[in-house]
């Protein structure tokens, strides 16, 4: 996503908590295609952590145009056999982490009247999916709070979308079993799996100028997968 958006004239605060390579690699590439940015390290389920790298940023540059709320993790279990700190974990990450992000954005982003807020929601949050149930209450609440953003933000300016990916080739699926991923492609219209430059795309235009009249939606891209 981040290398989607770079471009001369880009500014862009890559987070990250655990991966500094993984997030200098991003950098440096951000710079290869003529942006500019920094990395910005914090635990985006530590509302305090959260609020302080969000001051720092509009200290040091003024405003933030785009949040990309795209950290998450993918656990979960059967429901009789979730532990509750596995339920805390996956909620506190995606769920609060995207609630603290928008937060934290919103005050400065209501002030400029300006401001677009995209939210990685899943497949899972609108279908569910069996042994899935935290990670789909995860990101369907993700929905709910993008849509009462979207109401609540409107009128000064602030659009808040969510896409919500089928499966995509990266990090988090590296584990999924290949013959799964087979069975899987033969249910997918387009007949393959996502490619993160799938969902990237899709996440640059709604940063785009292009989008500016679109707000309160959870766009799917998932190759047909659930309609
Ligand atoms: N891969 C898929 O099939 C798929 C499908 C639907 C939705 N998603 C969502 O897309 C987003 C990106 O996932 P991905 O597939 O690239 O997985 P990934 O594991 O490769 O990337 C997730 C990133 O989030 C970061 N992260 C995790 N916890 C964090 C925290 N507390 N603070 C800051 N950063 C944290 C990780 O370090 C990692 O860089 C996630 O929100 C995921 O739930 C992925």
């Amino acid at each position: 996503m981040a290398l989607r958006l770079a471009r001369p004239g880009s500014f862009l605060y890559v987070n990250f908590n655990r991966n500094e390579t993984a997030a200098r690699e991003a950098l440096a590439k951000i710079r290869e295609l003529g942006g500019d940015g920094e990395l910005c390290r914090f635990d985006v389920a530590d509302h305090h952590a959260v609020q302080e790298a969000v001051k720092r940023i509009i200290a040091e540059r003024g405003h933030i145009d785009t949040l990309i709320n795209n950290a998450g993790i993918w656990m979960g279990g059967l429901i009789v056999r979730i532990k509750e700190s596995l339920w805390d974990q996956v909620i506190d990450t995606n769920l609060k982490g995207t609630f603290n992000c928008c937060q934290a954005v919103t005050r400065h982003m209501i002030r400029r009247c300006s401001g677009r807020i995209i939210n990685v929601s899943s497949l899972i949050g609108e279908a569910g999916n069996a042994g899935d149930s935290v990670y789909a209450a995860a990101k369907g609440g993700i929905i709910g709070l993008t849509k009462s953003l979207a109401r609540e933000l409107g009128s000064r300016n602030i659009c808040v979308n969510a896409v919500a990916p089928g499966l995509i080739e990266t990090d988090m699926t590296a584990a999924f079993p290949a013959d799964a991923k087979k069975d899987l492609e033969k249910e997918i219209p387009l007949g393959r799996l996502g490619s993160p430059e799938d969902v990237a795309g899709l996440v640059a235009f709604l940063a785009s100028e292009a989008a500016a009249y679109i707000t309160g939606q959870v766009i799917r891209v998932n190759g047909g997968l659930y309609m």
